[in-house]
């Protein structure tokens, strides 16, 4: 898929640079989810007083909204490192026993797209997280033995967009389970405030609630908007972004203002032109547009299903209400009847 403005996942080195620096260290200056952030605060105040590790972490939810940034604040609470790695990259239980050997007491281990580790890999960690031992077979054949290695007790953060693909074992090891959902436009205005503040370019209230608007309940989207915006204010000579500037930035983006770009509005005219609206399969769409499936349901489809522009039924994707009117499109066939 090209480069978007609004996607919600990682699109460059450069862009993660700018990214990170816009982290917040602490969980006092992590904005919103505030049902997972009064739970931490308990559960890390408790493993502090006890002087353990903290207990394992499950987190998901759509991508850009935060769940890398809670693993460093994690570590940074707890006074320990974080060491990050990936599912797709640990393919081999060699690979993870390298970085399992490595880790020193109580430091946080985030596996980022856990629901991608092999099976082997998996089983591999079922030991790693229960009683911080690894069993690792040497040799093969009648000479194979399998040598119990102990590992300094450490926090394992398991991120990952999709919890259905994550096993039930895998899962029950989680002391803490949590899914994160989009952000209200009032905690990702505060979100933007706040990066504005680091980033030294003032802003207006309106101005920071029209990007928040167009995030698609994204912070990851709202710090890369925020980013266009002050480009384009200072380009124009403005000391302060005010709301014209992020409704000129944004058009020049193709960023309406409920957040959908080109992609988002191909994607529901063709099911309106082409399938009177659904219901149609995702494979179909995806073929369709020419992009890959996968892409389209976690980078696309999350935020559409949100706000109601589409649905999502036994037979497939059906347009939502909320969508045709936005875009002022028309059903041609027998379920215009049902918006009557
Ligand atoms: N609750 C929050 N408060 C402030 N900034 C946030 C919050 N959540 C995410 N961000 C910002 O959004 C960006 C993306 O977050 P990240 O943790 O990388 O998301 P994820 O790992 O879920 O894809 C980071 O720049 C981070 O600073
Ligand atoms: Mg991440």
């Amino acid at each position: 898929m090209r480069e978007r403005i609004v996607t919600p996942g990682k699109v460059s080195e450069e862009e993660e640079i700018y990214i990170a620096s816009l982290r917040p260290q602490r969980l006092a200056e992590y904005i919103g989810q505030r049902n997972l952030t009064e739970k931490l605060s308990v559960s890390i105040k408790a493993a502090l007083q006890r002087g353990e590790p903290h207990e394992h972490v499950l987190l998901y939810g759509p991508p850009g909204l935060g769940k890398t940034t809670l693993a460093h604040i994690l570590a940074h609470e707890m006074g320990t490192r974080l060491v990050v790695s990936s599912g797709p990259t640990l393919q081999r239980t060699g690979d993870l026993m390298g970085i399992l050997t490595n880790l020193e007491q109580g430091d946080v281990l985030l596996i980022d797209e856990i629901h991608r580790l092999a099976a082997a890999v998996e089983e591999f960690i079922y030991p790693a997280m229960e009683d911080f031992k690894v069993d690792f077979v040497v040799d093969k054949g009648a000479f194979a033995r399998v040598i119990n290695v102990p590992l300094k007790k450490f926090t394992l953060v398991g991120a990952t967009t999709r919890a259905g693909l994550i096993s039930a074992p895998l899962r029950d090891r989680f002391g803490i389970i949590h899914h994160l959902d989009f952000y209200p436009a009032e905690e990702l205005a505060r979100i933007v405030k706040r990066s504005a503040g680091i980033l030294e370019v003032g802003i207006a209230e309106e101005a920071a609630a029209e990007i928040a608007r167009r995030s698609r309940g994204t912070p990851r989207v709202a710090n890369r908007l925020l980013r266009r915006v002050r480009d384009y204010a200072q380009v124009k000579g403005q000391d302060q972004i005010d709301i014209a500037a992020v409704q000129d930035a944004l058009e020049l983006e193709g960023v309406d203002s409920v957040g959908l770009d080109a992609l988002d509005r191909r994607l529901i005219k063709m099911m309106v032109d082409f399938y009177d609206g659904g219901p149609v399969g995702i494979e179909s769409i995806a073929a369709t547009l020419n992009e890959e499936s996968d892409t389209l349901e976690e980078m696309v489809e999350p935020y559409l299903l949100k706000i109601g522009f589409l649905k999502r039924t036994s037979k497939g994707r059906l347009v939502g209400e909320p969508a045709l009117r936005h875009l002022g499109f028309k059903l041609k066939g027998g379920r215009q009847q049902e918006f009557l």
